[in-house]
């Protein structure tokens, strides 16, 4: 069997909550909030890295990050994102760097961009003991060559393509699939197609699940996506505390006596 003993899979009461974490505190609330499962997403090398992109984030940085959010976390899976690169290679460098993410950072499973190249790549480490989630959709470590980010799966055959490569990734043993910024339709055909369950970023409301980008749910990324959604305003709030202690000790009243 596949799969992250601990992840829910029957969602007919609720979907599942997926969020992303790179830091131990913030691990800890999403935990105690009640999330279904943390993904150490790439996505940190924009929101908290200071790259333009994915494609810059390197194995080194994903495995503290994912060990930061494993020690602040007991019972949440923790699913930590394969950088570009570091998968796709070669097969045997591809199943050790996946490895490191378990073995390592103490990740419950890996989530690789899903391609057909990462077919038999997800049979193997299936085979090995290290759980897969799949990633179909928008890939944002292919941007370069799709000219973006913008939605695909718009076109009868990308739509297709998209629903295959779902099914091979279930076939060869993901235990679950991400699926970023397709038309709605897409989103649930995917979703019917699988017995795994399907979590959504931008797919519409028929996947299994959601997930969304912490620092887009929380108000702090200085642009969000059009199919997020913010759920707060912690970049005020950050600004206001900073401009409080700055303003408190240009006029001298912090520290006080
Ligand atoms: O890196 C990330 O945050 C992701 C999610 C958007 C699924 O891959
Ligand atoms: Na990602």
């Amino acid at each position: 069997m596949s799969g992250i003993a601990t992840i829910r899979t029957d969602t007919r009461d609720a979907p599942i909550t997926m969020l992303t974490a790179a830091d131990a505190p913030t691990a800890k609330i999403i935990e105690e909030s009640g999330i279904d499962v943390i993904l150490v997403g790439d996505s940190l090398g924009n929101t908290l890295l200071g790259y333009d992109s994915t494609i810059p984030v390197t194995q080194d940085e994903m495995e503290s990050h994912t060990a930061a959010v494993v020690r602040g976390t007991e019972t949440v899976p923790v699913v930590a994102d394969v950088p570009f690169l570091s998968y796709g290679a070669d097969r045997a460098e591809s199943v050790r760097n996946c490895g490191r993410f378990i073995k390592e950072a103490g990740a419950d499973a890996v989530k690789l961009e899903s391609g057909p190249h990462t077919v038999s790549l997800t049979d193997r480490l299936t085979d090995m003991g290290i759980p897969v989630m799949a990633h179909v959709g928008t890939r944002p470590q292919h941007a370069r060559q799709a000219g973006g980010l913008g939605q695909t799966g718009g076109s009868e055959s990308e739509a297709d393509a998209i629903v295959s490569l779902a099914e091979a990734h279930e076939a060869a043993g993901a235990f679950a699939v991400v699926v970023e910024h397709v038309p709605d339709d897409v989103g649930r055909a995917v979703t019917e197609a699988l017995s795994v369950p399907t979590i959504g970023i931008g797919a519409g409301p028929a996947t299994d699940g959601q997930v969304l980008v912490l620092a887009d749910v929380l108000g702090l990324s200085e642009s969000v996506p059009p199919f997020a959604e913010q759920f707060g305003e912690v970049r005020r709030e950050m600004r206001a505390a900073i401009e409080g202690y700055q303003d408190a000790v240009t006029r001298g009243d912090f520290p006080r006596e």
